[in-house]
């Protein structure tokens, strides 16, 4: 990870689901804690956003706060939309969903930006290429559960990826 001239730069990764409340900042939370505990979160930038705007500016849903917490994850930031501006901002933009994912590319079309878009659960090891990470806005607490294992497991394997260079 050194640009031309040699120097260290931060890969830039994105994380993107509806409301930026639930999901996508548990994944946002999830890979910075991996990041730290192998010492490498130096050479990442990390956010996360919505393709919905309904909750801008409000902190993670309380129930991903909780499961975060439960293992030693604090959440960071508040919700915000994404942006045009993040295809050139980030170098790969991960969806939770395949409805995140066509909502990012018809975003993208027309714009310069050079941002892979992928889906988080491509890097699942127990999961096919085009699973999704479930939207567990509407369920209960065990769902909360289910996404935190899958979205760690994949993060796991994201972060082994872009460390070994297969991406970036
Ligand atoms: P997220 O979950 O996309 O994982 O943040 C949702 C949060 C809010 C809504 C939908 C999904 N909503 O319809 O308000």
């Amino acid at each position: 990870m050194t640009d031309p001239s040699g120097a260290r730069f931060r890969y830039r990764v994105l994380f993107v689901c509806l409301g930026n409340i639930c999901r996508s900042p548990l994944a946002e939370g999830i890979f910075l804690h991996l990041a730290r505990e192998a010492g490498l979160s130096e050479r990442f930038h990390v956010d996360s956003a919505g393709t919905g705007a309904w909750h801008v500016g409000n902190p993670p849903d309380p129930r991903s706060r909780e499961v975060a917490g439960k293992h030693g994850i604090e959440l960071p930031g508040v919700a915000r939309q994404v942006h045009p501006k993040d295809f050139d901002a980030f170098d790969l933009i991960v969806a939770m969903d395949r409805d995140n994912r066509r909502t990012l590319e018809k975003l993208r079309s027309g714009e310069e930006g050079r941002a892979e878009i992928t889906l988080l659960r491509e890097f699942d090891p127990e999961s096919s290429d085009d699973a999704e990470v479930p939207d567990p806005y509407y369920g209960g607490p065990d769902g909360f559960d289910d996404v935190f294992e899958m979205v760690r497991r994949s993060c796991v394997r994201l972060l082994e990826e872009l460390e070994e260079g297969r991406r970036g």
